[in-house]
């Protein structure tokens, strides 16, 4: 596996496999890699022929009071568990050169970008299509592969593709999951054992959602209510929202019909996690 360090030499690098005729399949991370990471590698390097994963903590998607300055990071790790899963190009730009001192120029999409997550991360979601728009820039993939356990920053990103003709097709990888459910994420590094234990619940309330739904209900209240009820009777979990949205405008719905999206954020100590399961009727 290759390290680019420089924005010149990767978009030099990526021009020169376009000429040999070879397809880019892109992979971009925040690091700290988990295996629902490396399951994204796997559908580049089935769909591509040269896999490159970035590793880019992004500054612009953290609202002030997050965690940037302490996101979890092991370089070393992270390399080998990419380069095992056969990834072949490592980019890991520095923050300066990404985001100059006279850095001015945002990507917004609007009003899917202020809903469900977007009312607590007022400007995260404008930093993930402005970093993800310069990556794409810089790599020009021919695929690039998100996972579904961010489902609002899938739904963002295809709008943005869409909307401003990135040359680029978005490819979906489902949500790896522990062995009790809980969908993995760098963050859970965070959780407390109790927490640990008791997040799992979470999961377990969208199964429970899904089951009602498979039972019959159509009732979004309903629904929402079992799932508040589960998730409440865990100490350590603080619900941040439970939504049942319809998955092109992410606005809510009352009966479930079509294709909906049912998503959950929970703080379990000073982890925020997130899931959702989408359900097609
Ligand atoms: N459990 C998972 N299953 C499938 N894809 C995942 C999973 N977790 C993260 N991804 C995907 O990996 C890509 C990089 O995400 P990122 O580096 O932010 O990891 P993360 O685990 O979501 O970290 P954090 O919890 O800090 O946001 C994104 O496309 C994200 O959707
Ligand atoms: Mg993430």
């Amino acid at each position: 596996m290759r390290t680019i360090t420089h924005i010149d030499r990767m978009q030099k690098v990526s021009d020169d496999l376009k000429k040999e005729g070879k397809t880019i399949g892109f992979v971009p991370t925040m690091g700290f890699i988990h295996e629902g990471h490396l399951s994204l590698i796997d559908i580049a390097n089935k769909n591509a022929d040269v896999t490159v994963a970035s590793l880019f903590v992004n500054p612009k998607q953290f609202t002030p009071t997050e965690d940037y300055r302490c996101y979890p990071r092991n370089l070393a790790r992270d390399k080998k568990l990419l380069k095992k899963r056969g990834c072949s190009i490592f980019f890991y730009p520095d923050v300066d050169a990404m985001y100059s001192k006279y850095f001015k120029t945002e990507v917004y999409v609007r009003n899917l970008s202020k809903l469900l997550c977007g009312v607590r991360r007022k400007t995260h979601f404008k930093g993930v299509t402005t970093v993800v728009a310069k990556l794409f820039n810089i790599l020009k993939p021919d695929i690039a592969v998100f996972g579904q356990k961010d489902a609002q920053q899938v739904i963002i990103l295809k709008r943005m593709v869409e909307d401003l003709n990135f040359d680029v097709k978005i490819v979906i990888g489902p949500i790896i999951r522990e062995d009790d459910g809980l969908a993995m994420s760098s963050r859970n590094i965070y959780l407390k054992k109790k927490e640990r234990e008791e997040a799992s619940v979470i999961f377990k309330s969208l199964k429970e959602a899904e089951k009602m739904i498979h039972d019959g209900e159509r009732n979004a209240s309903r629904i929402k209510k079992r799932m508040r009820r589960m998730i409440s009777t865990k100490k350590s979990a603080a619900i941040d929202y439970i939504r049942i949205v319809e998955t092109k405008e992410l606005r809510s719905v009352n009966e479930i019909n079509g294709e909906i999206l049912i998503a959950v954020a929970c703080f379990f100590g000073k982890a925020r996690l997130i899931d959702n399961i989408i359900i097609n009727l």
